[in-house]
Formats: C-alpha cells, structure tokens, sequence
C-alpha cells in the first residue's frame, strides 16, 4: 500500500499551535486517523512531549479494531542516573496504556544530546525493554553530525531520525549516502521543515533568518514552475525517494493535504533536478535546524 512507508506525525494533533500551517481544511484527530488508515499508513509518530497526543490516539484505538503502530519517545533523561532504567520503563508502559497498544514498536530518545544517547545506563534500559519485547525497535532524532556519526556506528539503534528536505540534505549527504550502515533504518523528519517553506508569511515575527528561508524558496519555486510539480510534492517526493531513505515522517491535520502526500508517494522526479536542489541543500545552514530559528 502506498501509506506503508510514511509516518504521520502527532505533534499537531496534541499541540495545535505547532509548526506553520496551510490555509486548508484542518480536521479532528480522528476523522485525520481514520483518512490516514484508509490511505494505509500505518504508523503514528508521538511523544508524551505532543500534549495529549498518546491519549488521543488512545481514544481512537478504543473505537477502532485496527490498530496504528507507535512510534513514540522518552524525554527528561539525566546522564549517569542511577534511575534511567525505571524512568524508561514508566514511561513506556505510561506510552502503552495511554495510546492503548500492546507494545511500542519504535522507542526513540527525545533527547539527542550525546551524554544522552551514549549513556550506558540509557543504553543497557533501552536494550532491556527491547529483550522483554515491550518494544520492538529502538532509535534516536539527531540535530547534528556527530549525533549522527555516533547513531549510524552504534550496535544499539535501529533508527535514525535524520533532518531531510529540499533545504537540508547536509548530515545525509556527509554520512548517511553512501550507505555503508545498511542495518540501520534512516527516518527522514522535517520533510516540510515544520511548514515553514510553503507558509513562511505565517512565520515572519516569529523565525529568525526567515529572509535566507524565504530567498532559498525562490529557487525551489522556479524549480517547481520548471518542472511543472507543485512545491508539496516536490519537497515530499524529494525525501521520499532518497537512496537510504526507509521511512519518512509527515506532519498534517489535513486530510486534503495527507491525501496529496500519499499521492506524491508515485512522484518519480527527474535526476537533473534532484540534482539542483542537492547543490543547495547539501550545503550547512545554520537555518536548516528549526532550534536557530
Ligand atoms: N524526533 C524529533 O525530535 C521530532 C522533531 C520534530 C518533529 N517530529 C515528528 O515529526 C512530525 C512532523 O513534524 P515536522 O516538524 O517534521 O513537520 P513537517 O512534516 O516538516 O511539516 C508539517 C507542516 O507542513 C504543513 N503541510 C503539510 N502538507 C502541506 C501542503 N501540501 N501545503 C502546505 N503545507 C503543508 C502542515 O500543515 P497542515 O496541517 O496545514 O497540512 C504542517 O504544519 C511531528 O508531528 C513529530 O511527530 C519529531
């Protein structure tokens, strides 16, 4: 099915001032999961960071047989605490019953620092609640590319969140293409860059560095007039078909606009033009990382 390798993030679903929105029709949550479980999506990416996000899920799960995997994470860690390991299996089990599954089936560390995702305690909790099977897979969202190095090299992940979009392809481009950690799942994140590269008017007192954002965009719009592909699915189809991509995460509460993504999922784009955006996105901008803005 055509949803199967994307990932419909929540953080709008529990926050709804996140991020920077289209002007289309924006729907419940659950009228959003349902449009997304037809359309064969079959995981939801969430955090007890997203609001009510986990309980919201929940409640779709109890009116629902089928259920959504989760794919969600655990925050607050303190390096070398002597009590990451019930802090983890709290949260987890908290994550379980509030989004009313069985298992996790992806577990990722909010926290991307390195005294994070390298600590041992964290580790070794991790790999424990994998062994009990309350989660199947393990992973982290990186910010920058010596999290990212050290992920990529690490016998302990499964997954690596990793920022991909037609503005920042910098850390894939340095680590992640040629594709020598083939064990490992790349999960393409920010493939819109929270909205902000179709919406950025909504955005302007808001984000620092938004003339570079917007001048950037120039560029990627006379691409999508030359090409003849509107931006969203360009930028979209551009993440989507990336070599070591497995996975990529979209937010929305649009069924118009998940509909429209799903349908970018058959977007074959030409090589030349994958190459002029990779000219510009695979050079580092301190703007590429929302957390500058
Ligand atoms: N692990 C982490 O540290 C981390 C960090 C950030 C995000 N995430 C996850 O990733 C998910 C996505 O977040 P993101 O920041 O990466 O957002 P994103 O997917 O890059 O962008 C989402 C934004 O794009 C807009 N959009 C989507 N389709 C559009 C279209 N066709 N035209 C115009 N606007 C469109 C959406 O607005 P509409 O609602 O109007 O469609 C939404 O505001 C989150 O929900 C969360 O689950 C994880």
């Amino acid at each position: 099915m055509s949803g199967d390798r994307i990932i419909l993030g929540t953080a709008k679903i529990g926050m709804p001032s996140y991020g920077f929105s289209s002007e289309s029709n924006h729907v419940s949550y659950y009228d959003l999961f349902c449009k997304a479980s037809e359309l064969g999506v079959l995981t939801l990416d969430t955090s007890p960071r997203y609001g009510n996000a986990e309980e919201l899920i929940g409640a779709y799960h109890k009116k629902n047989d089928r259920k959504f995997l989760i794919s969600t994470k655990v925050d607050n860690l303190i390096p070398n605490d002597k009590d990451s390991e019930s802090a983890i299996f709290n949260s987890v089990k908290n994550s379980i019953n509030k989004a009313g599954v069985s298992h996790i089936e992806e577990l990722y560390l909010h926290q991307n620092e390195m005294g994070i995702i390298s600590d041992s305690k964290i580790i070794s909790s991790l790999l424990k609640l994998k062994n009990i099977g309350m989660v199947k897979k393990i992973g982290v969202s990186i910010y920058n590319y010596e999290e990212c190095k050290f992920s990529l090299e690490s016998d302990v992940y499964d997954m690596v969140q990793i920022p991909i979009n037609i503005m920042d392809t910098n850390i894939y481009s340095r680590l992640v293409k040629n594709n020598t950690f083939s064990t490992k799942e790349i999960i393409a994140r920010s493939v819109f860059l929270q909205g902000i590269m179709f919406n950025s008017k909504k955005a302007n007192n808001k984000v620092s560095h938004i003339e570079e954002i917007d001048e950037y965009m120039v560029s990627m719009k006379l691409l999508s007039k030359k090409y003849k592909i509107d931006l969203p699915s360009l930028a979209f189809a551009f993440a989507y078909n990336m070599p070591s991509v497995s996975k990529v995460i979209v937010g929305t509460s649009s069924t118009d606009n998940l509909d429209k993504i799903i349908k970018s999922t058959k977007i074959q784009l030409p090589s030349l033009l994958i190459s002029n955006i990779r000219i510009m996105s695979d050079e580092y901008k301190v703007w590429g990382n929302p957390r500058n803005w």
